[in-house]
């Protein structure tokens, strides 16, 4: 199994690039099935969940080629049946392609996604819109079963924004009969993203990044091209390096607005932010101060921020309190981190974390993506050397971290 060997990072002024957004992507991908003729998708991050993704659409009979971060996908004649538990089981997005594949071939049978280290991730959200909008839907033997004479647009109402059964609902809706209404929708970038590239290739969608999102059903849809917004959580991440070694790091590639909460936030523990078109600069030469956070749908604070945010201040000064609402079990990054020296106490979707002058190397696991970044970023400030195991996680949403941080001056080695 791969891992990171990193050393303490000293204080750096550099510059690195985000790469485009994992989470705009992804249901960008499946929503390329809609079309009848062929779309290029541009500045797609080369990562593993993308592969997964690129590997379903092909197993879906899509002719799907990649060039570097473009990616061209048409499907001309669609099987409609997304099986093998294994691939879909390894990444949740896959059930992204429910939406779509109703949609389009009014039927799909895909394996329920199950559970991840974070949460138990229901899809009822998805479920209960789809069966609004006309589905018969069946669950068994892991599976679920779809199938509709043709979707009709319905008044839909979502218990809690979100995000992926926003993104199913707005896709199937986009060749329903007549309109959709999608209320207490998420407003998330990535949510906008997808209603932009579905508008371009002739959908008829309104009210995206709003909480009320009308769609109005058209006959068919044409490939399209389509650059991916910035990764906001890349950029978030890269913050946190700068924050938690005392450094000043450019970040090149992001749209400001997008990062508005955790530059606030950053802002508030006493880094000095500057944006200027495309890039942010953040200098965190001098001392990080504790902060509070509790994690909320866009535009709150992002719960994938919240590990590395915990990571930082487990070295800040003072004590913080971080509370996740999101999901119900990430909170898996503290035992790990509380074995490098963090002294961080759970109590149910809270942590209290007394930050502590410097961490000590150890022998670490990587749980989940976001999870791993935030041992990473611990390492940067922890005495003496640090193996992290578990990268393939890492690597799932942060394409080429390693060398990005090499570039930066950090030290760390990819072991296999
Ligand atoms: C998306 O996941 C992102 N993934 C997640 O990023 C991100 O953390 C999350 O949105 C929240 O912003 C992708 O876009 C591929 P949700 P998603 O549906 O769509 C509950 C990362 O690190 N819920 O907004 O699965 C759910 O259990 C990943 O890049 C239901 O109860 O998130 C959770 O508690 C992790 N029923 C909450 O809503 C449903 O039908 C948020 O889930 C759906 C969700």
């Amino acid at each position: 199994m791969s891992k990171f060997v990193v050393e303490k990072a000293r204080a750096m002024d550099g510059s690195v690039t985000v790469g485009g957004s994992k989470n705009a992507a992804l249901p960008i991908l499946a929503a390329t099935i809609l079309a009848d003729s062929s779309s290029t998708i541009n500045d797609v991050p080369d990562l593993a969940d993308i592969g997964s993704m690129l590997e379903l659409l092909r197993c879906l009979g899509a002719t799907v080629s990649k060039d570097k971060n473009s990616v061209t996908v048409s499907c001309k004649k669609l099987l409609c049946d997304v099986t093998s538990y294994e691939l879909v089981s390894s990444f949740r997005a896959s059930f992204l392609l429910m939406g779509p594949l109703l949609a389009k071939c009014k039927k799909a049978k895909i394996s329920l996604p199950g559970g991840c280290p974070i949460g138990a991730r229901p899809v009822d959200l998805h479920l209960k819109g789809l069966a609004y909008m006309g589905a018969k839907i069946n669950q068994g033997h892991g599976y679920v079963e779809a199938k509709c004479k043709k979707l009709t647009g319905a008044d839909i109402y979502l218990d809690f924004p979100s995000v992926g059964a926003t993104e199913n609902l707005m896709m199937a809706a986009s060749l329903a009969d007549g309109q959709t209404v999608i209320e207490n929708a998420a407003v998330e970038p990535e949510v906008v993203d997808l209603a932009n590239f579905i508008n371009s290739m002739g959908g008829n969608i309104s009210g995206a990044g709003t909480d009320t999102i009308k769609v109005t059903g058209v006959e068919s849809l044409k490939g399209s091209s389509h650059t991916v917004i910035p990764d906001r959580i890349e950029a978030g991440t890269f913050a946190a390096v700068a924050a938690i070694t005392g450094s000043r790091i450019q970040i090149n590639n992001v749209v400001t607005e997008h990062l508005k909460p955790i530059t606030a936030k950053l802002k508030e523990i006493g880094a000095d932010v500057k944006e200027s078109g495309g890039s942010l600069t953040v200098d965190a030469r001098a001392k990080i101060k504790a902060a509070n956070i509790k994690t909320l749908p866009y535009p709150g604070f992002p719960t994938d921020m919240q590990a590395p945010y915990t990571a930082i201040m487990s070295v800040a000064e003072g004590t913080s309190i971080i509370v996740e609402t999101i999901f119900e079990n990430r909170f898996l990054h503290v035992p790990e981190l509380m074995r490098m020296g963090a002294k961080i106490k759970i109590d149910g979707r809270a942590a209290v974390v007394e930050g502590v002058k410097s961490l000590t190397g150890a022998k670490v696991r990587a749980t989940d993506l976001r999870a791993g970044a935030a041992l990473v970023l611990a390492a940067l400030a922890a005495d003496g050397e640090t193996e992290i195991s578990g990268i393939e996680h890492i690597e799932r949403g942060y394409s080429e971290f390693d060398t990005k941080l090499q570039s930066l001056g950090v030290n760390i080695e990819r072991m296999e």
